[in-house]
């Protein structure tokens, strides 16, 4: 599986982020970086690094919120973040996998709860927002606070959002290749 993994994230590096102006991996790996620079945890930064498998590690039938204006999911599609998260539960710490299924939501949760948040998203993130349900609902929000993994979820999403910066200095993929190995390998 590490190598599936890696082979995936390696090929991403050919594709956009969407309509932003880094490739996926670069993207991925921004992310991780930023988590790895706040000296967050490893699960923290394994969710960053994957949070968006959901994208290039499975079949895009299969996603409902793809970047790309005018994708239109098959029958059963589900968002990125839940085809991500249900990819890597069988590998990673419960926590990650969680981290990985929230991202969107956190995104959500963000707008409806910081006035700034919505204005500072790039538009390639507005137009995903309405496929992921839109601005949360107070009682949603409700629900959400309180939960142990919430801020975390915000953290991840804050770095999920500067993580688009062109021609950005990162670790390269193959830094990060033991530290998916140790979870992917097993059986
Ligand atoms: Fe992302």
């Amino acid at each position: 599986m590490a190598d599936r993994l890696l082979d995936a994230m390696a090929r991403s590096a050919s594709r956009q982020y969407g309509g932003e102006p880094v490739t996926e991996l670069a993207h991925s790996l921004q992310c991780a970086d930023l988590a790895h620079a706040a000296a967050a945890d490893e699960e923290l930064v394994l969710a960053c690094l994957l949070h968006d498998v959901g994208r290039y590690a499975v079949d895009q039938a299969l996603v409902l919120d793809s970047k790309e204006p005018g994708h239109r999911g098959g029958a059963g599609a589900r968002g990125h973040q839940e085809r991500g998260a249900e990819l890597i539960a069988p590998y990673v710490p419960e926590r990650a996998a969680w981290l990985v299924g929230m991202h969107a939501e956190a995104k959500r949760y963000l707008c409806a709860t910081d006035p700034h948040y919505y204005d500072a998203l790039s538009a390639a993130s507005r137009y995903t927002l309405g496929l992921q349900g839109g601005v949360m609902a107070p009682a949603e929000v409700a629900r959400w606070n309180g939960h142990p993994w919430l801020a975390d979820a915000l953290r991840l999403r804050r770095w999920d959002d500067q993580a688009k910066v062109p021609g950005k200095l990162t670790r390269a993929l193959s830094e990060w290749a033991p530290l998916l190995r140790r979870y992917f390998d097993r059986p």
